[in-house]
């Protein structure tokens, strides 16, 4: 299990955007791991919307996504007795240390990211795209966290966020706790149903390529019984030669507890078909508490701005006395 390099006064922080949906992707190689990581040690979970403006949202259904996030994060399991839930914008820290990172970065550096130059179209971009990273660092080194449970396509901003705490702390002095990566092996990156060469994801243009959290149990069946599968009828896991029935293999392995080649062993022989029902079926039967829990969440959506307004104030003491830290060591007078 990926939390045996922690000891029991780790911290752990991570985050995720309002935006779309919520799809079985997220859920395996991030919400899952923080619901489980919260048993043993202090997590901040943090809905990041001060990130999703980096592109334009329709004001009406960024607040909708944000509390309905909210609602499915508490829905998959997570105790705000034991974690604290809140939004980046009522943590005025973030976008203040945020800037202060923008100081401190080459704009080589942030031009490099993978990120970047995926979402600048040909119109070009706007600055928060281009400073996406430096905020996302703030939003880490904030909490002094040992690790940060991610999927793999957060590397790359850990990676910096690792880089910007060392160089903070060789020029000011000893502040920011270097975080680690913490990413599940195999559900660190689920694929797309219909395309096992790219992750899925919620901005993928079709449905059909990811398992929303609130699917009906009729659209799971059917977009499971749709996915691509490789040549050859065998369940064998080998990533290389077999993607697509790998990928599958991955998620019932993530969902069901079970390692990668007891679920192709148990498979083996029955075809393609059959394996596809079982795993449907096992989808359908994990989602469906968290789909009732998140009906019950939200009809009460008071309960739910109760608990991220407790979150922020948690919160912003931590972050503030970080920040305030730091300031001190820049040489602003506090
Ligand atoms: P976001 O909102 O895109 O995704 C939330 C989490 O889900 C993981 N994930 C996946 N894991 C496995 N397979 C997939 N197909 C898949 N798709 C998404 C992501 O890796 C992520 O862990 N930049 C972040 C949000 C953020 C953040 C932070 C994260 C802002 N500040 C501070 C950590 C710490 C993002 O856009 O995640």
């Amino acid at each position: 299990m990926a939390n045996q390099r922690l000891n029991q006064q780790s911290t752990i922080l991570s985050g995720i955007q309002p935006s779309g949906n919520l799809h079985i992707g997220n859920y395996l190689g991030a919400v899952k791991q923080w619901v489980d990581l919260q048993a043993y040690y202090h997590v901040f979970i943090m809905i990041a919307d001060l990130h999703a403006i980096t592109v334009p949202q329709e004001p009406k259904e960024l607040r909708v996504r944000t509390l309905a996030l909210a609602n499915l994060l508490l829905a998959c399991g997570i105790d705000p007795e034991h974690s604290t839930l809140f939004l980046q914008s009522h943590v005025p820290a973030h976008a203040e240390l945020g800037w202060i990172f923008n100081t401190m970065t080459p704009l080589g550096e942030l031009e490099r990211m993978t990120q970047f130059k995926e979402k600048s179209d040909a119109k070009g971009a706007y600055a928060g795209l281009l400073n996406y990273p430096t905020l996302q660092a703030a939003d880490i080194l904030l909490y002094q966290p040992n690790a940060v449970p991610v999927g793999d396509d957060q590397l790359q901003h850990l990676e910096l966020t690792r880089e910007l705490a060392r160089r903070f702390n060789n020029r000011f002095g000893e502040t920011f706790v270097v975080p680690k990566p913490l990413i599940m092996q195999s559900a660190g990156r689920i694929m797309g149903l219909d395309d096992p060469t790219k992750k899925m994801s919620k901005s993928a243009e079709s449905q059909s390529s990811y398992i929303a959290i609130l699917d009906t149990p009729d659209e799971i069946r059917k977009k499971i019984k749709n996915a691509v599968t490789d040549s050859g009828k065998e369940i064998e896991y080998n990533p290389s030669a077999k993607p697509a029935i790998a990928n599958l293999i991955a998620i019932m392995s993530a969902f069901s507890g079970s390692s990668e080649q007891e679920v192709a062993e148990k498979h083996n022989g029955k075809g393609y078909a059959e394996f596809k029902s079982d795993l449907a079926e096992l989808i359908v039967k994990k989602l469906a508490p968290i789909q009732e829990t998140y009906r019950k969440l939200a009809e009460n959506p008071d309960a739910t701005l109760k608990i991220l307004k407790q979150g922020a104030k948690n919160a912003r003491e931590t972050a503030n006395e970080t920040l305030n830290s730091a300031k001190e060591k820049m040489g602003f007078v506090l």
